[in-house]
Order: C-alpha cells, then sequence, then structure tokens
C-alpha cells in the first residue's frame, strides 16, 4: 500500500473513480439496466439486515480465511470478472491480479478481459479463476479456455446471467469511432490524466500490433442453457463455477449438471432490472444446496460489514465489481490493493464488535434479517 492511503471508504473511492475517469465511461461501468433499480437495490438489501452482536466475549486475534479448490484464501472478497479493464487503467488484469495476490484473494479474470489469461499468470502468480460466457460461440469459449488452462487457471467461472444487454448505446462509446469521438472527445480534454494514460496506452498497442478492440462487437443474444453447461464439465476437469443464480432451483440444477460451487449474482444489476436483490436470494439458496457445494454471492458490497452479513447468511465467501474498478482507476494495482486492505480492516473490526473471532462461526443468529424477506 502507498504510504497514505488515498481513500478511507469505497464510496470516497468511487468518488476519486468519478473525477479521474471521463463521465462516459465512469457512467459505461457504473451504469445498471434501466433504471438502475437492481444495482442500487442489491446496495439497499444490506441494509435491511442488523446485527445482533454478543457482548462479554473473549476475543483472540479475528480470522477470515477460507479456501477454495485447495488455494487459501486470507480474505473472503475475491475479485469478480469485469470487462474492458484496459480502458480504466493501462496495466489493467494485471494489477488487478498482482493486487489480490498481496491481499489473499482470488482474481477472477473476465472473457472480455483486455489481456490474455497467459500474460496476468506470467506478470502476477496469485490464484486465478476464468470467467467464460457463451455468447461467442463454442470455439470462442474453447479458446478461451486453452489459455486458462496454459495459465494455470484453477477454476472456471460459467456467467449463466445477462441473456441480453438493455443498453445498446453504451458499447460505442468504448470503440471510440468516429461518431463516438464527436460525442465525447470533449471529455479527454476535461479529463487530463486519464486522456494522457490512455493515449500512451493506445499508443504503445498499435506500435506492439496489438488488436485494437476493447470489448468487440456485442452480440444479440446472451443466452446460455444447461445443455452448454453440461458441454462444459465434458470439456473441463477443474472445478466450474456457475455465476448468475438467483433461484434454489436453478442453483440445484446446476449443481445437479457438475457445478462445484455457485455465485448468487445478478451481474451487479446491469441485466435485468428490479430483479431480487442478490442478499434476499442468498438465504433460499444456501437452505438448497450449501450442504453440497459452496456459495458465493457478489452486488452492492461496499463495506466489511456486509461481507459479514452475507457470510453470516451462509456464504462462503463474497465478491466485489465495482468497488476495485474504482481503486483501479484511482491508483492501478496499490488502488484495487487499498480497496481490498480496507475490506479487511472493516471486516475485521466489525467481527470485534459482534463479538466473534473467527468468519467461520457466524450464522444467521447474529442476525436480524426481516421476516418479510423470501424463503424460496
Ligand atoms: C464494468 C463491469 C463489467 C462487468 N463485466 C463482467 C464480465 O465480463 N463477466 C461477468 O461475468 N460479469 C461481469 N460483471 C459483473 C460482475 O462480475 C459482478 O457480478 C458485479 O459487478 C457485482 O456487483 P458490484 O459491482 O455491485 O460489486 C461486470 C460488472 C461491471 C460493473
Amino acid at each position: 500500500m502507498t504510504a497514505r492511503p488515498q481513500f478511507d471508504s469505497i464510496a470516497e473511492a468511487e468518488q476519486r473513480a468519478a473525477r479521474m475517469l471521463p463521465p462516459f465511461l465512469f457512467d459505461l461501468l457504473n451504469n445498471g439496466g434501466e433504471r438502475n433499480l437492481t444495482r442500487d437495490h442489491n446496495v439497499a438489501a444490506f441494509d435491511e439486515v442488523s446485527f445482533r452482536p454478543h457482548v462479554g466475549v473473549q476475543l483472540g486475534p479475528r480470522s477470515m480465511s477460507t479456501k477454495f479448490f485447495d488455494a487459501e484464501c486470507s480474505l473472503p472478497v475475491l475479485i469478480a470478472p469485469t470487462g474492458g479493464q484496459r480502458l480504466v487503467h493501462p496495466m489493467a488484469e494485471i494489477a488487478v491480479a498482482r493486487a489480490a495476490r498481496r491481499s489473499g484473494s482470488i482474481c477472477v479474470l473476465s472473457m472480455d478481459a483486455t489481456y490474455a489469461a497467459t500474460e496476468v499468470a506470467r506478470e502476477a502468480d496469485g490464484t486465478l479463476w476464468q470467467q467464460i460466457y457463451m455468447k461467442w460461440g463454442r470455439d470462442a469459449a474453447v479458446a478461451r479456455i486453452e489459455d486458462a488452462a496454459a495459465a494455470g487457471c484453477a477454476a472456471l467461472v460459467m456467467t449463466v446471467d445477462l441473456a441480453a444487454f438493455p443498453r445498446p448505446r453504451a458499447l460505442p462509446a468504448v470503440n471510440l469511432d468516429a461518431a463516438t469521438l464527436a460525442r465525447v472527445g470533449g471529455q479527454f480534454v476535461t479529463h487530463p490524466r486519464w486522456a494522457r494514460r490512455f493515449a500512451v496506452d493506445q499508443w504503445r498497442r498499435r506500435s506492439l500490433g496489438v488488436e485494437n478492440t476493447m470489448l468487440g462487437t456485442r452480440p444479440d443474444n446472451y443466452s446460455v442453457t444447461w445443455e452448454e453447461m453440461a458441454w462444459l464439465r465434458n470439456l473441463w476437469s477443474g472445478p466450474i463455477v456457475v455465476k448468475g443464480v438467483l433461484r434454489p432451483d436453478d442453483a440445484k440444477r446446476a449443481v445437479d449438471s457438475g457445478a462445484n460451487a455457485v455465485v448468487v449474482s445478478n451481474h451487479g444489476g446491469k441485466g435485468l432490472d428490479s430483479a431480487r436483490p442478490t442478499l434476499k436470494a442468498l438465504g433460499p439458496i444456501v437452505d438448497a444446496v450449501a450442504d453440497a457445494v459452496p456459495v458465493l454471492i457478489d452486488g452492492g458490497i461496499r463495506r466489511g460489514g456486509d461481507v459479514v452479513k452475507a457470510l453470516a447468511l451462509g456464504a462462503q465467501a463474497t465478491l466485489i465489481g465495482r468497488p476495485f474498478v474504482w481503486g483501479l482507476a484511482v491508483d492501478g494495482e496499490e488502488g484495487v490493493v487499498e480497496v481490498l486492505e480496507l475490506l479487511r480492516h472493516s471486516i475485521d473490526r466489525t467481527l470485534a464488535n459482534l463479538g466473534c473471532s473467527s468468519t467461520a462461526d457466524l450464522d444467521r443468529s447474529y442476525l436480524d434479517v426481516p421476516s418479510n424477506w423470501p424463503r424460496t
């Protein structure tokens, strides 16, 4: 970490990122679908749950470590797959993977990553998982899986939500064609630090002959079927994590199809607007499948207390998307480490005030969950 912390909260990191990045890019990253309801309800659901702390407890040093598929994880906060990181910072996934390793976390690389998994693995030696979309077809998935295997990725994460993208105008801004430049070019002038960083990186990419597409053309159909899960299960003998379930019946279906873990997720609200918030979906999914496979959750996690609430409801770990992207925007690898370490300290303080020495001892008795939350 840099000597002087650059922000004291994820909210402050977000404000700093909003100043650093041009608005077209900040909005592209931050926006959810349509009215942003799912994105915002994910965050709000954490505030509906309150803690029931124990007092008079002799506390030892707090422990929050966990294990996934034989890999130690000293922080129950993983890096969620997010595409297009090189628009945010030239070191992109390499910086993020290095930060994850320094903080004892796991980095999930997006299929829309801007560096290949093998490049990331060469530069950062922590645990990597590779996320797979089926939207580009099976051949593209196979190519990515081969790269993931060569990079030593410990697991594949198959994203099953987001069958369609609700904001068709978002992508042209990324392609930076003439029409887009005419629309947003002024923002390069008003955000010179980002613009300089971006321009130098663009020049470097061209001189290296790297293809100048960040995310490519967006296909119309993102849908994934359980047949594709069966196909993937045949192809990859290592662990498969299914990301994007909100219903217990789908979680069971994922486990029946060979998933070794599930992530309760609604893509950070980028798809279906007004979907069930992930924290509300967690309990019923834990009840349905947690005795068979680990359950993870993402969406709306902004402080250590949110992580502790998710773990007390039965999640084995959490993932963050936007928060680490804000750290990356502010200060690359150091900024991501700061975000992860902020969360570590906040989890530690929450455990202490809860009268609990270890995340392994958390259960629902530490929480007041509203009685009208879904049970199925
Ligand atoms: C900018 C951005 C890009 C994303 N790209 C992907 C992706 O490529 N693959 C994927 O499975 N999920 C993607 N997601 C969803 C995240 O993995 C994660 O589910 C979500 O961000 C969690 O919510 P949070 O941002 O509130 O933490 C993306 C999310 C954001 C914000």
